[in-house]
């Protein structure tokens, strides 16, 4: 089995950070993102991956290089244009080369991992699997009506959802899906969905299973939940690496990487990323800093990098 990591976003909603940085690179608790996802897919014995990539390609090129640093060997593919899941899976069908494949969402995150649904794939022949978790907010995600494990509808984040079941960025796929690609029209916001294509294979009578998740799942792509995932993954209390300075009150929670450098009154809830300089005549909260920043207030609620002043 092969693994597929979608990675060609723009990362807009962490805009200005990720104009300099590409989401899957950021550091999140000291590791690069896209480093959970190699030690998930490596626990299942999948260390084959594609690395589906866009106007980011040479950044993580130069990040990742082979893989070989992080125990995985990496096939880059260039996505021209974001857009859709679908549409980026579809690059993909030449590294694939009719193999069963598992597609990881480059900004997803989780707690514990994936063998027992891999096996229930496996097991089971079906055409397709996927991870499916409870939320409060099912509207903001692709939602799934089961009858039993079997999947038998699905929307892309629907106004009025009918289950409170989010598909969680996660899916084991068999060749059937190389079929429904060149058939799919766009959706109404204009991208090519992996949930249209799926409900493509439940229509057509193909079997497609949910494996609920148990663990917990973040998906990193806005401010709050680069926070929440951060501060997760420091068990909710601070780490500030060895090797960074920060003078003033800490709070919690915090994360300071490597070689950072913060001057403030305070700091609490926030997370500056390796290398920042940060000097801050107030308060910092609820933030994520890549230096050099400077400024005379506080600093609340904010993304910024490199070069600012206020
Ligand atoms: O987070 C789970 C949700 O992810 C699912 O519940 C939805 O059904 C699914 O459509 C997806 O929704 P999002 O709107 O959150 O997807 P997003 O645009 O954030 O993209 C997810 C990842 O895929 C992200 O790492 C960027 C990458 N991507 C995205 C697009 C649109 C690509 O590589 N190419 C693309 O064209």
């Amino acid at each position: 089995m092969k693994g597929l990591i979608l990675a060609a976003g723009k990362g807009s909603r962490l805009y200005p950070i990720t104009h300099i940085i590409p989401k899957p690179l950021l550091p999140i608790a000291n590791r690069m993102t896209l480093e959970y996802a190699f030690e998930k897919l490596r626990e299942i014995g999948i260390s084959e991956i594609g690395v589906v990539v866009g106007e980011n390609e040479d950044a993580m090129k130069a990040a990742l290089g082979t893989g070989e640093h992080f125990g995985v060997s990496l096939t880059y593919i260039r996505q021209p244009e974001p857009k859709g899941l679908a549409h980026a899976v579809s690059f993909a069908k030449d590294f694939v080369a009719g193999d069963p494949f598992v597609l990881y969402l480059g900004d997803a995150m989780y707690s514990k991992g994936f063998a027992d649904l891999k096996l229930k794939f496996i097991e089971s022949g079906c055409a397709n699997l996927n991870l499916v978790k409870a939320v409060d907010d099912p509207s903001r995600f692709g939602v799934a009506n089961v009858e039993g494990d079997r999947i038998v509808k699905l929307v892309e984040k629907p106004k009025n959802p009918e289950s409170n079941l989010a598909m969680a960025g996660l899916y084991f796929f068999g060749p059937e899906i190389w079929e429904v690609f060149p058939r799919l029209p766009p959706s109404p916001r204009g991208e090519y969905e992996i949930t249209d294509a799926i409900q493509m294979m439940i229509d057509e009578g193909k079997n497609v299973l949910a494996g609920v998740y148990t663990g917990d799942w973040f998906d990193t792509g806005t401010l709050d939940s680069f926070l929440e995932t951060s501060f997760y993954l420091v068990d909710g209390g601070s780490r500030i690496a060895a090797s960074a300075v920060v003078e003033g009150k800490v709070g919690e929670p915090v994360v300071v990487g490597e070689a950072a450098h913060v001057e403030c009154e305070s700091i609490e809830d926030s997370v500056v990323l390796p290398s920042a300089v940060v000097k801050v005549k107030g308060k910092i909260r609820h933030s994520i800093l890549a230096g050099p920043i400077e400024s005379d207030g506080d600093i609340i609620g904010q993304i910024l990098h490199g070069d600012w002043k206020g």
